[in-house]
């Protein structure tokens, strides 16, 4: 299959693009190129009315690239470790997933070394209101910027801690697990080489050497100006739907639903990326 064959509706305005009429259950290494093309310039692929099992969900991914294990395996499948279960949902008085949204804007894993570069969601149950996924990118937000704030920040590293992210409340099995790492702010695509912006989570990130104060206004700004309510895809979901998104140069959040009346069961799977340059 090539990128061609591939039908893409982009969305008004990005990020974002619907593949039509396609089944992913079958996905091969062929597939996988040309979504990851078409992820290289959409940032975010929205797949409607699927129906896939766990394994076909694990298949698919691992056509991506090497599969990132879950941080936390109390909420994994089972029979499928590499499945990750978002859900509010309680059975035998055991919940069967992980019920607290994200909703802190952020990417995936910045703070490993080699962070996430695909993510998958998909919807088994989804609530009739609320628990959208939002969604923007920082291709355009990079290229808006004038010559002389580009100049300032080129070579500028981040610093993202998991100590930082807990409220230093972490174990020092975790602190171990999870030294701070250091990547660019400016980050380029390993495929399109369009750079982006690359900065994580307010409350664990750092800009190393400029001043503190400078640093700080500067990811304050980066983080209200990304996901200006004109900038942002919000993601309404059905059961079926898969949803496929480039964590490089990308940024989602979760959104709250009303978990007394609605259930949510949502699969995910993560594919490790490169080392961030
Ligand atoms: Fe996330």
């Amino acid at each position: 299959m090539t990128n061609t064959q591939l039908r893409l509706k982009p969305l008004p305005r990005p990020p974002g693009a619907e593949v039509l009429d396609f089944d992913a259950s079958g996905l091969g290494a062929e597939g996988a190129e040309a979504m990851m093309t078409a992820l290289a310039e959409h940032g975010l692929l929205i797949l409607r009315d699927q129906k896939l099992t766990p394994a076909e969900l694990v298949a698919i991914s691992r056509n991506f690239g090497e599969l990132e294990p879950p941080t936390r395996d109390q909420f994994c499948l089972p029979e499928h470790p590499e499945v990750f279960v978002v859900s509010n949902v309680v059975e035998n008085g055991r919940p069967i997933g992980l019920a607290n949204d994200d909703l802190a804007w952020h990417t995936d894993q910045t703070y490993f070394a080699r962070p996430t570069a695909y993510t998958f969601l998909y919807g088994i149950e989804t609530p009739r209101e609320g628990a959208d996924t939002l969604f923007c990118e920082t291709y355009s937000l990079y290229e808006g910027l004038d010559q002389a704030t580009r100049d300032r920040y080129a070579g500028i590293k981040i610093e993202f801690s998991h100590r930082k992210l807990h409220g230093g409340n972490v174990s020092p099995e975790q602190e171990a697990r999870y030294p701070d790492v250091v990547h660019p702010l400016v980050r380029t695509h390993p495929i399109s080489g369009r750079k982006s912006l690359y900065f994580g989570r307010r409350k664990h990130a750092t800009l190393l050497d400029v001043p503190v104060e400078e640093g700080a206004a500067f990811l304050d700004w980066l983080n209200e100006t990304a996901s200006r309510p004109d900038r942002v895809y919000a993601h309404k979901w059905r059961p079926g739907d898969l949803l496929i998104w480039d964590n490089r140069g990308m940024r989602h959040s979760a959104t709250p639903y009303d978990k007394e009346k609605e259930r949510r069961i949502v699969y995910r799977t993560s594919v490790v990326g490169e080392v961030p340059f």
